[in-house]
């Protein structure tokens, strides 16, 4: 072992060491009931032997029978309670260890940034926590129990053996090389042909799992039929792949048995001999035949308990490289002292962003003091909009010097100061499949149920709320109904107004909303004391029109900024922005019945 290697061996093992010693007690137990359970087996023939001499010398009664076969089957009582204690103990601890892996996966999942999930797809890590744990479970449970059950019972049938007669020991296990042999083959492919099924097996979950997410596409598209023929070619793989694992497991146990039988060829022959000429008396012949029939079993786990170390192996190896990715987004331990930053204000200076996949910059030389009051950002689609709330969120790293959060280097300061201060609404309203009330109060689970209803309110949610059937405790998303894009919007809206935090960023939420509604949400946390800092992404004239200034982002560049009125004037995409909503909305107004007029006007990007 090369010292990286070995290096790696004991990274890896450093998974599964501290259960090991936390459940030490178990484990001991555990293996304590399997010697119990191998050696009362072995008990066994040594009862039959002394039975089957009994009656060849004629010695045996019907009394003597009766009290060895009482023994016999006592001993086979304790071996099964024994049996079911080591199950119990020794399984359990590989569910208890592949429980806590299982935890500091998702709690390792839960402290990374927004470039490891974009490298890593949902069922990339949904197959670390299933098929890799599964694995290690399989390697840490009834691989360990088979590795060290079989090297007992080989060893101790052997030693009785040889015990009984040397020579018949050697000729009985002439065959058995071959089978530890061809065992060693076949699972080495089979090994293989596993992974190629686990492979198709993720295949086949991803499809459908994609499939389920895009379901109405498909259906607008019409795609069933293509879907359903890409799935069947999916599935006959699987079943193919399958069939060759059956193809090898197939091989693998008649010939264990063939060669347990050639054993017995060796046995009846040789040890017959021996017994007619009186080497060996007829009850070890009896035993002899029995410990034969006990070594076939280890001998096939050899191999088979190899190949389930090398996939645990191979498992733990890939979730040990999940678990050592350090996030790029650094997050500076609490030191307590000036740790929260007093008025809540941001100034970007010379900041220049590139996603960690991207080629050119999303943001060039951003430099921008904000504080409290509303403002509005807007430009051109993919002019960096998001891309600024995001980093303002802390949700991609940025350059020291960069970036300033209440006159601090947001570097300097622990991840959960910035973001515990603000609310953050993004571009797409994100749902938990939880109740309305639930989903309102995600960032203050705590909140009383008026204040629930306030903040529904404000976001002009409630009333939809109340005329959903079970009102407030209504479950939303896939198992419960489904909401049109602005009561999403509004929802996620209600909650980041119930967190009640000092920054409030809405990054294009309100842009499902009528005019109607838009006015009242603004006015909502406008109208309160405006001691917050807003931020307002949005492409309407009419909700920019009342923040207190206007940033113009275009190509990752601010271009402009001013007052409403200023940009008005000197602007040109500014005005032809406002020329070509107000133009939306008199068409609209002049198109619509009379008394529509105050509910029909909508701004023309909620119909794109
Ligand atoms: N996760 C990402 N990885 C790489 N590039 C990205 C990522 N997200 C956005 N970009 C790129 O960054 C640029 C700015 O995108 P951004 O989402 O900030 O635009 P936007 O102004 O919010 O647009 P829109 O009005 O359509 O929401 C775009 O060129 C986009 O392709
Ligand atoms: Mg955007």
């Amino acid at each position: 072992m090369t010292s990286s290697s070995r290096q790696r061996f004991n990274q890896v093992s450093g998974l599964i060491r501290p259960g090991f010693s936390r459940y030490r007690n178990r484990l001991l137990l555990g293996f304590a009931a399997l010697i119990g359970v191998d050696f009362l087996q072995l008990i066994i023939p040594r009862l039959l032997k002394i039975a089957v001499d009994g009656l060849a010398a004629g010695r045996a009664t019907e009394r003597t029978l009766l009290v060895i076969g009482l023994f016999i089957l006592l001993t086979a009582v304790i071996a099964a309670f024994l049996r079911f204690c080591w199950r119990y103990l020794i399984v359990g601890f590989s569910r208890l260890l592949e429980r806590d892996i299982r935890n500091r996966i998702y709690a390792h999942v839960l402290t990374m940034d927004r470039p490891f999930l974009e490298k890593h797809t949902t069922g990339d890590i949904m197959a670390h926590v299933s098929n890799d744990l599964q694995a290690v479970q399989m390697a840490c449970g009834i691989g360990l129990v088979s590795a060290f059950d079989a090297l007992v019972m080989s060893t101790a049938a052997i030693c009785f053996m040889l015990y009984i007669d040397v020579e018949l020991t050697l000729l009985a296990l002439l065959p058995m090389p071959l089978l530890a042999v061809s065992t060693r083959i076949l699972t080495s492919r089979l090994h293989h042909r596993f992974n190629l099924v686990q492979e198709q097996f993720a295949q086949l979950t991803e499809f459908v799992r994609s499939a389920l997410v895009s379901i109405r596409l498909i259906k607008a598209y019409t795609m069933e039929s293509l879907q359903k023929r890409d799935f069947e070619k999916l599935g006959k793989k699987f079943v193919r792949s399958n069939i060759k694992v059956a193809y090898v497991q197939g091989l693998l146990f008649p010939l264990a048995t063939l060669v347990g039988h050639l054993g017995m060829l060796m046995v009846l022959y040789f040890g017959g001999r021996f017994a007619i000429e009186g080497k060996i008396s007829l009850g070890d012949f009896v035993a002899f035949v029995t410990y034969l029939s006990m070594l076939v079993w280890p001998m096939m786990a050899i191999g088979w308990v190899a190949s389930l170390a090398q996939r645990g192996l191979t498992s733990l190896n890939r979730i040990q490289t999940l678990l050592s990715t350090v996030p790029l987004l650094k997050d500076p331990t609490d030191t307590g002292e000036d740790a929260a930053p007093g008025e809540p204000s941001f100034r970007l200076r010379n900041l220049t962003f590139t996603y960690p996949n991207g080629t050119h910059p999303a943001l060039r030389n951003i430099s921008l003091e904000l504080r409290r009051g509303v403002h509005g950002i807007t430009g051109r689609t993919g002019s960096g909009k998001s891309t600024l709330c995001k980093l303002l969120v802390r949700m991609y790293p940025v350059d020291d010097g960069t970036l300033y959060f209440g006159g601090r280097d947001v570097n300097s300061l622990p991840l959960r100061t910035v973001r515990d201060r603000i609310g953050y609404v993004g571009q797409e309203a994100v749902l938990f499949s939880a109740t309305v009330r639930e989903n309102i109060a995600f960032a203050r689970p705590e909140a009383e149920f008026e204040e629930i209803v306030a903040a529904a309110r404000a976001a002009v949610i409630h009333d939809d709320i109340i005329s959903f059937p079970h009102g407030y405790e209504t479950v939303v998303g896939e198992r419960g109904v489904t909401l049109s894009g602005g009561q999403r919007q509004r929802v996620a809206l209600a909650r980041a107004l119930l967190s009640d935090r000092p920054v409030l960023i809405i990054d294009d939420a309100l842009s499902a909303l009528d005019v109607e509604t838009e006015d009242e949400v603004l006015r909502s946390f406008t109208g309160a004391g405006r001691d917050r800092l807003v931020l307002l992404v949005s492409q309407r004239i009419k909700l920019l029109s009342g923040t207190d200034g206007v940033i113009i982002l275009e190509k990752g560049e601010i271009a402009d900024r001013g007052l409403h009125k200023d940009l008005l004037s000197r602007n040109d995409f500014y005005q032809i922005m406002y020329a070509k909503q107000s133009r939306e909305n008199a068409g609209k107004e002049e198109g619509a019945a009379p008394a529509m007029t105050a509910v029909g006007r909508r701004s023309g990007e909620e119909d794109a």
